[in-house]
């Protein structure tokens, strides 16, 4: 399995997520908005981590063959260490686990040995100490901006102060690591983040909900930039 290049870390990227498109059209959907795409979002649920389900590695499939993007899965699992090979077989570029669901050290492990990049992910009110000693063993740190389980909802500005820690660290500690925020980012919310150190920007609602989402993540990239001025 070929494996699709991240690109350079730190880099400003935009991620759909598909979770907010038409899943009954939806390789038109990433067709559409394949221009401004730099990485596709996959929202995993599983239905115990959080309170909802949404896809697996046979929707990962089949998307593989309408899109050559980076697919970055993110895995809401409470035992994501059991799909990761499915995943990968299917066409995931990167896998994100939960820092919450607790064996960290074995998932980074494992993820490498299916030659996956790594990311790990913690909730709003998941202290900044649980992951802060794994950030030299990962790909992608993910600062949720929402409590996961649906899209839609309102951002929270709070958790910025783990972004700026965290860009601090990765500064300070020259690593190679992403910085990627996920939920109620849109046009307004997309400068914050950058501003605090976010460099990937998950979006869901203000792409896909939107009447023209190509255009609609044209306009978040412009925001984005604003963020970086
Ligand atoms: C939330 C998911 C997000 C979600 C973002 O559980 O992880 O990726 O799709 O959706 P919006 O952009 O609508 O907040
Ligand atoms: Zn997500």
């Amino acid at each position: 399995m070929t494996l699709i290049d991240a690109g350079p870390a730190g880099a400003l990227r935009i991620a759909p997520s598909i979770l907010a498109a038409d899943f009954g059209s939806l390789a038109n959907a990433v067709e559409g908005i394949d221009a401004q795409t730099d990485w596709l979002h996959v929202d995993v649920m599983d239905g115990h981590f959080v309170p909802n389900v949404s896809i697996g590695p046979p929707v990962v499939a089949s998307l593989r063959r309408y899109s050559d993007r980076f697919f970055d899965c993110h895995l809401m699992m409470s035992e994501p260490g059991r799909y990761l090979e499915a995943f990968a077989k299917a066409g995931a570029d990167g896998c994100t686990v939960h820092v919450e669901v607790g064996g960290t050290a074995a998932l980074i492990c494992d993820a490498r040995s299916l030659g996956l990049r790594i990311g790990l992910a913690a909730n709003p009110d998941t202290p900044y100490d649980t992951v802060a000693p794994f950030l030299g063993d990962i790909d992608l740190l993910l600062l949720m901006t929402v409590f996961p389980g649906f899209g839609g909802q309102s951002f929270m500005g709070d958790v910025m102060s783990k972004v700026q820690t965290a860009r601090c660290d990765v500064e300070s500690g020259s690593l190679a690591l992403d910085i990627e925020v996920d939920g109620g980012i849109d046009l307004v919310t997309a400068p914050v983040a950058v501003r605090a150190g976010a460099n990937v920007l998950v979006a869901g609602s203000a792409i896909f909900s939107r009447p023209y989402p190509l255009e609609a993540a044209q306009a978040l990239r412009a925001a984005a930039l604003e963020g970086r001025e």
